[in-house]
């Protein structure tokens, strides 16, 4: 008995480890999206031929992946051959309004720095860096197209934060706001048509800020919006800001670079400014499982990983700046800080 126990046991952990390692759905996910296939049957169960036909794809391939992700819930193959959404496939449809269609990580150039995670466990270097012989942000300023998908994720995931970081914080009353590595400027965008009277500047860098000044134009708010090109380890940071958003940016530099951000951010603040700092904190909870995850991936890509509150505290310090409070929301908590 003891012993057809332990084989049983055997049996189950091997068939755990192996559901683990398996790639192939968080890759048929990604094939999916790329080629908007929740879209084709967003009406409904359509025939593997029809979809095959409306996106230009290989049938045989096509039901292959379909099915894989009808076994992980996504679709259902309601009868042989047919396919529809379930309720939790919908969200990868690009008309939703919290759609993760764009929402995936996967894309080629982290790949292959994942494939290489073993070289960071042996020598601490970055696995990107290693495998590309550049930083993640020089590589991606040669490259346009993707840099163009960085851009669709990063969407994705700012709809959610943008939502948990009004239901959390109170903007009503912040005059003008300063998004610090604001990417193209879609959160600040979207801060500035809620809020009618508020002003704001986006800073990045050249390239990453370029479809800034349309991304304001198409939210109606380019009167009160500014575009600033320009390095933060180099250029001075636009002064006269309340608040000095700086989110899912401090956590992608180590403890030097950090403290050197912060006090450039510090040396733009007046007496009443406010830092907010929007990013994976590491701490006990329900968040903990995110900042575990959101650790590895920067060091894989060459950052500086997710900090315990404590040490969030101590390099605002460094930067003369003092570290307020720290605000949970369901997605991404918001550390505030005043200078000191
Ligand atoms: C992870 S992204 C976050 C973007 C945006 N804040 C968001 O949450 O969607 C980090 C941002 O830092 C910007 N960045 C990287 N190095 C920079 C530098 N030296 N000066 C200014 N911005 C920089 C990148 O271009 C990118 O937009």
């Amino acid at each position: 008995v003891a012993l057809s126990t332990s084989a049983a046991v055997r049996g189950d952990a091997a068939a755990e480890v192996a559901h683990l390692v398996d790639p192939t759905v968080p890759f048929a996910l990604r094939a999916i999206c790329n080629l908007g296939i929740a879209d084709q049957v967003a009406k409904g169960p359509k025939s593997i031929t029809e979809i095959a036909e409306s996106t230009g794809t290989d049938r045989h391939m096509l039901l292959g992946v379909l099915r894989v992700l009808a076994q992980a819930g996504l679709f259902t193959e309601s009868e042989p051959e047919h396919f529809e959404l379930t309720s939790l496939g919908d969200i990868l449809r690009t008309d939703r309004a919290l759609s993760m269609r764009h929402a995936f990580q996967l894309v080629d150039h982290e790949v292959a720095a994942w494939a290489h995670l073993d070289h960071s466990v042996r020598t601490g270097e970055a696995a990107f860096d290693h495998v590309h012989g550049e930083g993640y942000w020089e590589y991606l300023a040669g490259r346009p197209d993707e840099l163009a998908r960085r851009r669709d994720n990063q969407h994705a995931t700012t709809r959610l934060e943008l939502m948990a970081a009004l239901r959390a914080y109170d903007w009503s009353s912040v005059g003008t706001v300063i998004d610090v590595g604001g990417g193209d400027g879609t959160f600040l965008a979207k801060l500035l048509a809620r809020f009618r009277s508020m002003r704001g500047v986006v800073f990045d860098l050249p390239f990453a800020v370029e479809e800034a000044r349309q991304v304001f134009v198409d939210a109606g708010v380019a009167e009160r919006a500014a575009v600033v090109g320009g390095s933060f380890f180099e250029s001075p940071l636009p002064a006269g800001g309340d608040v000095y958003v700086l989110k899912r940016v401090l956590y992608a530099w180590d403890d030097d670079q950090a403290v050197d951000l912060l006090s450039r951010v510090r040396r733009a603040m007046h007496g009443e400014s406010r830092i907010v700092v929007i990013e994976p904190v590491w701490q006990e909870g329900e968040a903990l499982a995110n900042a575990i995850l959101m650790d590895l991936l920067m060091l894989v890509m060459g950052g500086g990983g997710v900090r315990t509150p404590d040490e969030l505290e101590d390099l605002f310090s460094r930067a003369g700046l003092v570290l307020t409070r720290i605000i949970d929301t369901p997605v991404l908590p918001l550390v505030e800080g005043r200078v000191r």
